[in-house]
């Protein structure tokens, strides 16, 4: 009889063992997902360069009138919004306003020319912008890239006029479809 009952004991604690075991290695896993998996798979809301000019006025005292004048000198006026960027703008309008590094200061196909007596209303441009400014075709002093302005109230009857031609696509005759 002392002999059944101590195999017993002794199943019991391999038995315990083996299940605080497993239970361990569940917890493990559960921790390790928790800790290194969840965090990789986890992600903010996506928003796509652009979004934002996809969205139309919440009220009139957001909208800000500009004027894009294309290469052949058709002149298209634009309901913009607070914040928007002219560069996407212009993409929402079908204005052909390439925009080949997406905005990141690595190109100068947004090159767009800014009314005289807005240029100053605009921020200082950052020395990134003027650098790739230098490497534009047919730059003036009213020279701006396009990426770079972000509308404001102020600039509420704003005028940009496109470049004849920018370095990357006109030159082989690529025409850009919006993004
Ligand atoms: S899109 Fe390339 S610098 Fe504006």
């Amino acid at each position: 009889m002392a002999g059944l009952s101590s195999f017993v004991k002794s199943w019991l604690i391999i038995r315990n063992i083996s299940l605080g075991l497993t239970v361990n290695k569940r917890q493990f896993i559960y921790r390790f997902r928790r800790k290194y998996l969840r965090r990789n798979i986890m992600t903010t809301p996506a928003f796509q360069h652009g979004d934002y000019e996809w969205q139309d006025p919440k009220s009139e005292d957001e909208v800000v009138n500009i004027t894009f004048v294309n290469r052949d000198g058709k002149k298209i006026p634009v309901r913009g919004k607070i914040g928007d960027n002219i560069l996407y703008l212009a993409h929402r309008y079908e204005i052909e306003l390439e925009g080949a590094c997406e905005a990141s200061l690595a190109c100068s196909t947004c090159h767009v020319y800014v009314d005289d007596e807005y240029i100053e209303k605009l921020p200082e441009p950052l020395e990134e912008e003027e650098d790739m400014l230098d490497l534009a075709v047919f730059l003036r002093n009213n020279s701006r890239l396009g990426c770079q302005i972000i509308l404001t109230k102020e600039l509420d009857g704003l005028t940009l006029r496109l470049p004849q031609a920018t370095r990357n696509f006109y030159v082989d005759g690529h025409v850009p479809k919006p993004h």
